[in-house]
């Protein structure tokens, strides 16, 4: 197993899809100001355009989370580009529609390419989760397509200075595996949300480093952080928004947490 620590002497904050709790997920909007809040690293999910490109988009279908329909697997990138990602969120929470003047990068969608231009600009160990989804019509594409990215930006050779610290996730242990083939330098996280006991007894993927474990099964069973431990792997826990569990999270010592709520997690865990 390869360890990538994240030394530090609190949980990171990660912000999951941004400072998502208050702005449109997956926009570029969304992740500085989860930087403004102090986060130490972002999340995101990527999935592949029907031409090859990865976009920042969780959801399989686009219609959650802007004003356009289908799913993101049969689009192009540049239909995609065509539609408003934020408006949803203002109508969802009620705020006055802003003219797309006002903030151009607010309503875009945001390819996997333009965020880590833009964490590479800040040339920080920006901790960068990078969680792949899976369209079956692309088979192994979807993790082909992210080492190539990877590599165009020098991030698939572990964590070094001045550059962000990217973990490859992924609930799939066989997405994981073809990653690790196709660049076992890259440090990976399994996404587990249930059955810990099995993945504690050694069947987690090869050269997984870290697990990232469902806050709802930490509360049941906290004691399995520790467990993860002693089988020297890290933990993140997501998604953690509840002021509440970021105590716990903190009181276990977890490596991080990934929450909509960057803020509060930083207001509850101190500066780094
Ligand atoms: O950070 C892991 C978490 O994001 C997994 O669930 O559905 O939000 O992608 P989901
Ligand atoms: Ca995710």
């Amino acid at each position: 197993m390869t360890a990538e620590p994240l030394a530090n002497d609190r949980p990171l904050v990660i912000a999951h899809r941004g400072a998502s709790h208050e702005e449109a997920e997956h926009t570029l909007r969304a992740y500085r100001k989860a930087f403004d809040h102090g986060a130490d690293g972002v999340e995101c999910d990527v999935r592949l355009t029907a031409d090859h490109h990865l976009v920042c988009v969780h959801d399989s279908r686009i219609e959650r989370t802007s004003n356009g329909s289908g799913r993101v697997s049969a689009l192009e990138l540049a239909r995609l580009e065509e539609f408003d990602w934020a408006s949803w969120k203002r109508l969802d929470r009620g705020v006055e529609d802003e003219t797309p003047e006002a903030d151009p990068e607010r309503g875009h969608l945001l390819t996997l390419r333009r965020l880590l231009d833009t964490l590479v600009e800040k040339r920080q160990e920006v901790v960068t989760l990078i969680e792949t989804k899976h369209p079956t019509r692309h088979g192994d594409d979807v993790e082909k397509t992210l080492v190539q990215v990877l590599r165009a930006f020098d991030l698939d050779r572990g964590d070094r200075p001045g550059l962000p610290h990217v973990r490859v996730m992924s609930f799939s242990a066989r997405a994981l595996t073809r990653v690790h083939r196709l660049s076992p330098g890259v440090p990976l996280v399994h996404l587990v949300a249930d059955r810990p006991a099995k993945l504690v007894d050694g069947t987690l993927p090869a050269d997984v480093g870290t697990v990232g474990l469902d806050i709802r099964l930490v509360r049941r069973k906290p004691k399995v952080v520790g467990r993860y431990r002693e089988h020297g792997h890290g933990v993140f826990v997501w998604t953690v928004d509840d002021p509440a569990d970021v105590d716990l999270c903190g009181e276990l010592g977890v490596d991080a947490v990934i929450t909509n709520r960057p803020g509060m997690a930083v207001d509850r865990l101190g500066v780094t």
